[in-house]
């Protein structure tokens, strides 16, 4: 016995509890734990079978991620798996929660598995940068053939118990309650049955029907190749599940291992990692006391309709939360509405929803034209456009109509929050809530904190975020906060350049080749040129195109010429609107440089900002940045951020490099004091929190 793992004898069979919380992480003292147990029960005459259960709110979430990169302390996963499914007694697995990862792969080497109705299974290992190292890809393509297998470990998605029965992933779903008894029930049964233990190791069926059909592997990688683009783990899938059909199940196991040991040690997985990290370190903050009182949140204000406003409405709609939604004419109101309405027909005919979940999500929204409607919600997020004046009236307005406790939030992109706060006799209450659109899809929302804003607010709004299936990322007040303020230096190099004759096609090139979807101009015409619409003292570009009607994609023009499928091709008009703009400015043409100096014109000064956003303290920690850059951004999630990805190029050469380019280009490149003091010490941002 040992504090991972207990065992309890019940009628002839060894019920063995794992209990290694929040998770059950499958770490080196619970694998020790679980071999000790496993072999007691096999080397004991009165054991006949094997359960294996797990205490706590899952069973196993998979291997322990933050052993990767540190020598494997025995038994390794694998070898726990060979020693379960060579057993010369059966096993049963009793999954509830979420069995994950190692934890399902476990699960998969035992002889049987049951799961209760709430459980989920899934190889979620893709997101971490890797595939199932513990005979995942040679496992379930043996239960449901390859084709199923690949959508299941490259998706990385969970499997319902319901869909995992009925593709052989689990072989019974049993009430919650009834898990132990029913896994003991089952442990009975085949003992009694006296049938050989059921190793899927010797199904060959679905593998020898997978023969027939060689062209599926190249197909599958054809047909997602825009999913994968950039990312090493799903084509080592594809691989590796291509080894479980040709090769024998023991070469396979060795393909799948050679992958994993490949894929644990290169930089996208020690990016996704960090990544997953930061993540749930996000929602920290270090100054709340451990148990903070909440505001409960059952009912929200929403003044605004329109994009922002509407996309806002939706995820507490999603949610379960009511909304009333205010707006200044009926018009307005009616629009918003709709847009909601389309929405979610969309996705109702695209099968994710039905639409009597549309007619429910709709009956949580009260429409009105009249602020007043706001006295009683819990929460009031203004999302009105960017006016300073607008906001202060609004927000005075508010403090005499919402009831006092409530949370007055504003959804600002740039505007001074304590400004805001400062119009109401309440500042304390006062949060700024800034979404990222479309608000209802991107999921990093920025927490801002005035300077007033008490803990009770905050702690509701980082708790609120989770509710909301969004990753909240606390900001101090500044201008355009962690994410805008952190991309706009981007958008300003890849103008100059642009100025100076580098065509903006190669700039774009650039940024998709590193990993982003798109580049600086194709998102401007995404986006349309006229909503950015910046008051610029001089003349633009953007202004050009935009008095020339060329305002994006959405007219077929902007920067690129667009076809009726949306094809982007280079604009001789937007060329000869660069040169005169050139011209008029007195911008020299400069010779076009090679990519990798292109690319570090064009992020190193996202880094630099991203030193002083630390430095001034707007955010908590280095990671927050890398995590605002990513889910409000989309930089690329197997880079691991702006911040982690400067560590892996190295600090000192980066700080070297930016000298170089202040002295070419200026101020722009004067590498921040926090930078320069990491460098010269040979630290890291990641050692700077
Ligand atoms: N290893 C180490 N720590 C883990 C972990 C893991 N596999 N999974 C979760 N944790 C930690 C989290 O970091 C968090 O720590 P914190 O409280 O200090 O921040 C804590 O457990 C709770 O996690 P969540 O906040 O994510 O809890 P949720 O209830 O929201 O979600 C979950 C639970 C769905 C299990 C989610 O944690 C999850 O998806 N975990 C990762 C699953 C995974 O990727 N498994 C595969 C691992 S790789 C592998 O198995 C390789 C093998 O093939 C060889």
């Amino acid at each position: 016995m040992t504090q991972f793992a207990t065992s309890a004898t019940r009628e002839g069979v060894s019920l063995i509890t794992l209990d290694n919380p929040p998770v059950n992480a499958l770490s080196g003292g619970l694998r020790a734990g679980l071999q000790a147990e496993l072999d007691r029960a096999f080397s004991d005459p009165a054991i006949g079978a094997v359960v294996v259960i797990c205490a706590g709110r899952t069973f196993i979430a998979g291997a322990d991620i933050t052993e990767f990169g540190k020598p494997w302390q025995p038994p390794t996963l694998p070898e726990l798996c060979r020693i379960i499914e060579q057993a010369p007694k059966p096993v049963v697995a009793a999954t509830h929660g979420t069995a994950l990862g190692g934890g399902f792969e476990l699960a998969l080497a035992c002889h049987y598995r049951i799961a209760t109705e709430a459980a989920r299974v899934g190889l979620p290992e893709v997101h971490l940068g890797l595939l199932p190292g513990a005979g995942g890809t040679q496992r379930v393509p043996r239960i449901v053939g390859a084709e199923a297998a690949l959508d299941i470990i490259t998706s990385g998605r969970q499997v319902k118990a319901q869909e995992a029965l009925s593709l052989g992933l689990v072989d019974a779903v049993v009430p919650e309650a009834d898990l132990a008894e029913a896994a003991l029930a089952f442990a009975r049964q085949a003992v009694a049955d006296g049938e050989k233990c059921a190793r899927v190791r010797d199904r060959e069926e679905r593998i020898v029907a997978d023969r027939q059909n060689p062209d599926l592997f190249a197909q599958f990688a054809a047909a997602n190749a825009r999913r994968f683009k950039g990312f090493a783990a799903p084509g080592a899938i594809v691989e590796a599940v291509k080894a479980a059909v040709e090769l024998s199940f023991d070469e396979g196991l060795a393909r799948e291992a050679a992958l994993f040991e490949m894929l644990v040690e290169s930089p996208q997985s020690h990016a996704q990692r960090h990544v997953f990290f930061a993540e749930r370190e996000a929602g920290k903050v270090p100054d709340l006391p451990a148990d903070p009182p909440l505001v409960d949140i059952g009912s929200v204000g929403v003044i605004g309709a329109g994009t922002m406003g509407g996309g806002i409405t939706m995820n507490f709609l999603n949610a379960g939360i009511s909304v009333t939604l205010v707006e200044t004419t009926q018009e307005a109101l009616d629009r918003g509405m709709g847009v909601i309405r389309r929405n979610y027909e969309a996705t109702a005919r695209k099968g994710r929803m039905t639409d009597a979940q549309v007619e429910q999500r709709m009956a949580l929204i009260a429409p009105s034209l009249d602020l007043g409607a706001l006295a009683d919600v819990d929460l009031v997020i203004e999302a009105v456009y960017e006016s300073m004046d607008v906001k202060v009236d609004i927000f005075g307005r508010l403090d005499g109509i919402v009831r006092q406790g409530a949370i007055l939030a504003s959804n600002t992109s740039f505007l001074n929050l304590d400004r805001i706060a400062q119009a109401t006799r309440r500042p304390e209450w006062v949060v700024g809530l800034h979404f990222f659109s479309p608000a209802n899809v991107m999921r990093l929302l920025e927490v801002v904190r005035g300077a007033a804003t008490s803990k009770t607010v905050i702690a509701t709004a980082m708790k609120l975020a989770r509710r909301i299936g969004k990753v909240a990322v606390l900001s101090g007040v500044c201008d355009g906060f962690i994410a805008n303020r952190l991309l706009a230096p981007r958008g300003a190099q890849a103008e100059a350049m642009m100025l100076e004759g580098t065509p903006i096609a190669n700039i774009d090139r650039v940024l998709t080749d590193y990993g982003f979807a798109m580049g600086h101009f194709q998102m401007m015409d995404l986006v349309g040129l006229d909503v950015i619409g910046r008051d610029a003292t001089e003349r633009t570009v953007m202004g050009d195109l935009v008095a020339a009607g060329r305002l994006g994609q959405k007219r077929g023009a902007g920067y690129y010429e667009y076809d009726d499928k949306r094809r982007s091709s280079v604009s001789a008009i937007t060329e000869g609107l660069i040169a005169e703009v050139a011209a008029a400015r007195g911008v020299h043409a400069k010779p076009t440089t090679g990519d990798t100096a292109l690319l570090a014109r064009l992020l190193y000064p996202v880094v630099n900002e991203g030193a002083k956003i630390l430095e001034e303290g707007i955010a908590l920690r280095a990671s927050d940045i890398d995590i605002a850059a990513i889910l409000g951004y989309n930089w690329p999630v197997y880079r691991g951020g702006p911040l982690f990805w400067a560590d892996q190029v190295g600090l000192p050469r980066i700080v070297a490099e930016m000298r170089a380019l202040e002295a070419e280009h200026g101020e722009a490149f004067r590498p921040a004091p926090l930078l320069t003091r990491l460098a010269d010490k040979g630290a890291s941002f990641g050692q700077s929190a």
